[in-house]
């Protein structure tokens, strides 16, 4: 075993630098929870994680130290990288610049071409910067479609006799999006399209290529890792991860119990724990207030932040309300993303006009007003890989209902920490509402729920721990062989 085990993370989006959705959670505070293990867990050995971003556009760049420039051959030309640094809380972060970056305005673009071409730039040239640097890291630490090449490459390199002793760990956050085709960009870079025995229509995509070639795979939650072998959530390629079920592990994420705290936290009206939970409606009022719904402390108020996307299964909520309309209930939704799902929630508030808000934005501290605020937090999803805002809620003493998927029924037992629907349809989520509002009522029960979540510990160091060990099996796997 090393004593040193140097690691580079590399992930397209990571906070506070830059953060989109729940990958920027994960990328921004599971590499600096590493980084912050305490000795006695990693026993001797001295863990130097690196995470490594693409620098983009909206990256604020000033206070980054210009740190080196090397080529990058492509199509017998050369790109220039361009690699800047900085430093988070005592570790080094990596950014990396160059044409295909900058040249694409957005983290994710709806052109999958751009999208193609930075990320194949960024992977294979933060691949190239592990040789460039005096530091050699052990693994290098890939996370979803996005970066998942640098796995890919890493192992045909080290085939050719490259990277001698590099082991490389995938993390899937979300198996759906597997990324373009990318055989014209590898080839440019001198790479080929190895037989890897994938379906014809994965061949060449990065993602389903990390899966065959990274040493070890990460789902984001125990449950998706078994998910992820059938049918109904392994996207046509569950035979595939099977023969890779020896190296599949499942790791829940967290979340930065430091930052969301509701004893506190700077958004809040007022701050509280679990034993001062009677001043938690305040909260309430406030969020009534800047929402401009009737204030009253007694109608349950309902709340979801999501990605307005079809995977959260938010489409559900508008016919499950509905189906209540005799129910006392207010409800709110933060959030952007699909403008067919953004309609019906527009179409909700003009139905309700004094019960429903919809807020099509991000904004985080409206997000913590929520989870304060609201008594009861839906997320209804066809599939979660982990989720994060769960956790959130679960702190802030807003009781989740949500459906028996990945993360979600790892999180959240059923009737002690929130509610569970074994499906995600409109009826059961309807039901599952009602049996929410009949408990709400009865006060005692609601708050030994409330109280029973904010209990649960979800703190990154859990997590920390077990990625650690990980690497640890993962460096001593490749010495082995
Ligand atoms: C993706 C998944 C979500 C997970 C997050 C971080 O956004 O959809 O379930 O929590 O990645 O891993």
């Amino acid at each position: 075993m090393p004593e040193n085990l140097n690691v580079l993370f590399l992930a397209a989006e990571a906070e506070p630098f830059i953060k989109v959705g729940g990958l920027g959670d994960v990328a921004g505070a599971l590499p600096r929870s590493l980084h912050d293990l305490p000795p006695e867990v990693t026993s001797g050995t001295a863990l130097d994680i690196r995470l490594v971003l693409p620098l983009h556009p909206a990256v604020k760049a000033e206070s980054l130290r210009p740190l080196m420039i090397f080529p990058l051959s492509y199509r017998g030309g050369d790109l220039h990288v361009q690699i800047l640094e900085t430093s988070l809380g005592g570790m080094t972060v990596y950014f990396i610049s160059g044409e295909p970056i900058t040249s694409s305005g957005s983290v994710y673009s709806i052109d999958s071409e751009l999208d193609a071409e930075k990320y194949t730039f960024f992977s294979l040239a933060a691949l190239e910067l592990t040789r460039q640097l005096d530091w050699k890291p052990n693994i290098v630490h890939a996370n979803d479609w996005h970066t998942a090449l640098a796995c890919y490459a890493l192992l045909i390199k080290r085939w050719e006799g490259e990277f001698p002793g590099v082991a490389s760990v995938l993390t899937i956050h979300n198996l759906p999006f597997m990324g373009p085709d990318l055989s014209a960009l590898i080839e440019g870079y001198g790479l080929s399209i190895a037989q890897t025995g994938l379906p014809e229509w994965a061949r060449a995509r990065p993602l389903p290529l990390g899966l065959w070639a990274a040493d070890s795979l990460v789902a984001v939650s125990p449950t998706y890792a078994r998910e992820l072998l059938t049918p109904e959530f392994g996207c046509g390629l569950e035979d595939y991860i099977h023969a890779r079920k020896e190296s599949l592990n499942g790791i829940l994420n967290g979340i930065d119990v430091e930052s969301f705290n509701p004893a506190v936290d700077p958004a809040l009206a007022v701050n509280y724990g679990s034993v001062t939970l009677d001043k938690r409606p305040l909260n309430k009022t406030a969020l009534q207030v800047r929402l401009g719904l009737p204030q009253d402390a007694n109608v349950p108020l309902l709340g979801v932040v999501s990605r307005m996307d079809q995977q959260k299964g938010i489409d559900l909520i508008p016919k499950a309300l509905t189906k209540l309309k005799d129910l006392q209930w207010q409800f709110v939704i933060l959030g952007t993303g699909d403008p067919k799902l953004e309609e019906l929630f527009r179409i909700l508030q003009t139905e309700f006009p004094d019960r429903v808000r919809a807020e099509f934005k991000y904004d985080a501290g409206l997000a913590r007003q929520i989870y304060a605020g609201a008594d009861i937090f839906l997320m209804p999803s066809r599939y979660e890989p982990c989720g994060l805002s769960q956790m959130m809620a679960m702190r802030y003493g807003c009781v989740p209902i949500v459906s028996a998927v990945g993360g979600l029924k790892d999180t959240i037992y059923d009737g002690e920490t929130g509610f569970v629907i074994q499906k995600p349809t409109a009826a059961r989520l309807a039901t599952a509402i009602k049996k929410a509002l009949a408990i709400y009522s009865d006060h005692a029960r609601w708050e030994s729920i409330q109280k029973a979540g904010m209990a649960q510990d979800f703190s990154w160091e859990n997590s920390a721990r077990q990625y650690f060990q990980l690497y640890q099996r993962v460096v001593a796997q490749l010495v082995t062989h």
